[in-house]
């Protein structure tokens, strides 16, 4: 408490001395600190082209080096740096994910052994410092505002009809950018390198989340603001979660027992508070920039436009790319209404536009209420939200045997879709939100998010609401339910659950699994039903005579069917694995998988410490994987689609071990012109050569692009090298 207040006090102190308080609800925020200077024009990206190409070059002969030296160390950062723009405000990668792992343990790797080197800005320091006990309380320098909101297009005439008459005459330019559905953040960079995040908090004092900042890669550590003497700039903006990336992490969420959270909102915010900057850097957030609100010395800029458009130059993720700027009202109703209709083409949620006032001066006339600045507003899109009445709820039995219940509501329409049935994942769900049948239940659609229960309207309630009782068996094969400990699922324990063995085969002919076009849900449901399918190896015993003799199966479906289900057997082997619908193996998990072996058999004998040395496997998922193979019923089954004709082969390195480059080393270096460095790569890879990253008498080719160096040279000299150019190349390639 002692130490709350004198941080406060002490940050008190330094805004009265800046002037920043005292003023505090007629502040003009970045308006008053502005000069009224000329308006410079920002037009090129953060990078220069001929950086562009010297960093992903410098990246490639890096990645080829023998050993690079400690005068690389400056050379990786800058690459790093680069390539995270890319990735993450650009959103045009450069180099591969390997190749980027690569780069990054190389300077992680050098400045372990030369700790003198690291310096606060290198991207190895966004790494976690470790667990904070508590987020500490810090004073905004300027009071983080709210905005006024709009609902409709008469709202948004009158708010501009006000803004004119604060400026008389003027022409006033609007700019309109989306209003993004996450958390607001407030950065401070000092001399150019970050100093300060903080959330916003009560608007004026927030809490300090530097170190959780550092972990988002779209935040700039350092920036070159000094080349403009700024020495300190606060900016503000919103933390957000890429829908992907939300949908991502609640699948495995599910996967682990967990329930999901509520929407990529609540997820940014309550990532940004966690204490574990590790755990932050896992959930992937996003950050966008958009609004300057302090700075020493002012900003060059004049208008709300070419300060974003300086943030951006200097390598910031802002709106500028979606935003636009109107010189009437009337043009940004129709803009309005039309970026409404495409909201969902963002790959964040937004939940409206905000309408700012384009030109400094003009703000600075306007000022603003102790609530919101008077020259920005939000329209807000449509909600999301609708209220429906809880009748039911059922208990539906998963392909592992989770037991999930699901909400059976009043149907309702909710942007765009009539929702009826909304999963409540476990009992914890269900009585941390205290749920009762007959409740009248607020539910939540946000764009491609499945639908859920926000709460119920407890104030609503009459009595008549029922407690929700969960089933002590199965509703399907009535075996005894068992709670696993640490798990907040029940589940069937019984394999032969008639609802299991449906949802392992829907899983099994899945797209993304064997793909076998025409068994959906409902005809796996159907051919089961009728006795005609009972697990995975009878799929390929249909008697076909008799689902002819079904009727309402036309006799080219029934032979697209056929196919469809030949066809799998020749499907790839990461395919079956993940199929086989093994508890915790995902798509890439299978992969890893069956990459790990040249037959799948091979897998039955291993052991945990085998499993756990593979990527990414941890000892969750290797317990799951033993456990499979140890079920004879298992075995048994994989014997069957073995003779079946099903593939069990990783054909990868099937071609490996076979491939027309086996045995033999490659080695790329110089400019390439007639292929990407990365895919030439791939291709020898493929066909069992090796990429090694030096010239040594082991090398067996040498393929030089222009302007190749020392490499060549030393290449020659050992003499048993085969030294091609890219045509060579392509040529050796064509002939095999
Ligand atoms: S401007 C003084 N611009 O919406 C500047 N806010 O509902 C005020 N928000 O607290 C903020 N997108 O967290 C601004 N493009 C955007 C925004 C935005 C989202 C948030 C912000 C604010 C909240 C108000």
């Amino acid at each position: 408490m002692t130490w709350f207040l004198f941080s406060v006090k002490r940050y008190l102190f330094t805004l009265k001395r800046r002037g920043v308080i005292g003023k505090r609800t007629t502040c003009r925020c970045l308006t008053s600190i502005i000069p009224k200077t000329q308006q410079p024009i920002y037009l090129s990206g953060m990078y220069t082209h001929e950086q562009e190409k010297q960093y992903y070059n410098q990246g490639k002969e890096l990645l080829q080096a023998a050993k690079p030296s400690v005068e690389d160390v400056a050379a990786l950062r800058n690459i790093i740096n680069y390539a995270d723009w890319k990735y993450y405000v650009q959103s045009e990668p450069v180099f591969a994910d390997v190749e980027y792992d690569a780069l990054f343990n190389l300077l992680k790797q050098l400045e372990s052994e030369h700790a003198g080197l690291i310096t606060e800005d290198s991207p190895t320091q966004r790494i976690a410092k470790g667990l904070s006990e508590k987020l500490q309380p810090v004073a905004h320098l300027v009071p983080m505002l709210s905005l006024d909101n709009t609902y409709n297009e008469t709202d948004l005439l009158d708010w501009a009809k006000r803004c004119q008459e604060f400026v008389g005459d003027a022409a006033i330019e609007f700019c309109v950018e989306p209003k993004y559905d996450g958390a607001s953040i407030s950065l401070i960079y000092e001399e150019g390198k970050i100093t300060r995040g903080a959330t916003r908090g009560d608007g004026v004092i927030g809490e300090e989340i530097t170190n959780n900042v550092r972990q988002i890669k779209s935040i700039p550590l350092t920036t070159a603001f000094h080349s403009d003497s700024l020495h300190q700039i606060e900016i503000r903006g919103e933390v957000v979660i890429h829908k992907q990336v939300f949908a991502d992490f609640n699948e495995q969420r599910a996967k682990e027992g967990l329930a999901p959270l509520a929407n990529p909102r609540n997820a940014a915010s309550g990532t940004l508070r966690i204490l574990d900057p590790e755990e932050v850097r896992k959930r992937k957030l996003s950050a966008i920039l958009y609004h300057v609100s302090y700075s020493v010395p002012n900003l060059a800029a004049t208008t709300h436009y070419a300060s974003l458009q300086y943030l951006a130059q200097l390598g910031f993720p802002t709106p500028v790319k979606e935003m636009k700027c109107f010189k009437s009202i009337e043009e940004v109703v129709v803009f309005c209404r039309e970026f409404e209709g495409r909201r969902d083409e963002l790959p964040y949620e937004i939940d409206g536009l905000v309408i700012k006032v384009n030109q400094f001066e003009l703000q600075e006339q306007m000022g603003m209420t102790s609530h919101h600045p008077r020259w920005a507003v939000a329209y807000k899109f449509k909600a999301r939200q609708a209220t429906s009445k809880l009748r039911k709820v059922e208990f539906q039995v998963g392909r592992t045997g989770s037991i999930t219940p699901v909400a059976k509501i009043d149907p309702v329409p909710i942007g765009g879709v009539t929702v009826s049935s909304i999963s409540l994942f476990n009992e914890d769900v269900v009585r941390e939100k205290d749920l009762k049948i007959g409740d009248t239940v607020l539910v939540e659609r946000a764009g491609d998010v499945i639908p859920y229960i926000v709460k119920p309207l407890s104030e609503l309630r009459d009595g008549t609401e029922e407690t929700i009782v969960f089933p002590t068996h199965c509703p399907d094969c009535g075996e005894l339910l068992e709670k696993p400990q640490e798990e907040a699922v029940w589940r069937c324990i019984n394999i032969s659950c008639p609802s299991q063995v449906i949802e392992r085969l829907i899983h099994f002919c899945s797209k993304d699994a064997m793909d076998i076009r025409g068994m959906g849900e409902s005809n796996v449901k159907k051919f089961f039903e009728l006795g005609y399918i009972k697990d995975i190896p009878s799929l390929y015993k249909i008697e076909w005579e008799q689902i002819k003799s079904l009727g309402g199966f036309g006799e080219k479906s029934i032979t697209n069917l056929q196919i469809a289900i030949d066809n799998s057997k020749t499907q790839p082997l990461n395919r079956l694995v993940f199929g086989l619908g093994i508890r915790h193996v995902g798509e890439t998990m299978a992969k890893t998988l069956a990459n790990a072996v040249v037959h799948f058999k091979e897998l039955y004998d291993w052991t945990e410490e085998q499993l756990i040395a593979l990527e990414d496997v941890g000892p969750k998922v290797a317990m799951s994987v033993l456990d499979f193979f140890k079920l004879h019923e298992n075995r048994h089954m994989l014997e069957e689609l073995e003779s079946l004709g099903l593939n069990m082969v990783n054909q990868k390195s099937k071609d490996t071990a076979s491939g027309i480059f086996s045995g033999k080393t490659f080695l790329f270096t110089g400019t390439l012109n007639q292929f990407k460095r990365s895919d030439a790569e791939a291709l020898v890879e493929e066909k069992g050569g090796k990429i090694v990253s030096g010239v040594s008498s082991k090398l067996d080719y040498l393929i030089v692009g222009e302007d190749a160096g020392t490499k060549l040279e030393k290449a020659k000299k050992i003499g048993t090298i085969s030294i091609l150019s890219e045509s060579e190349f392509l040529s050796l390639i064509n002939k095999e």
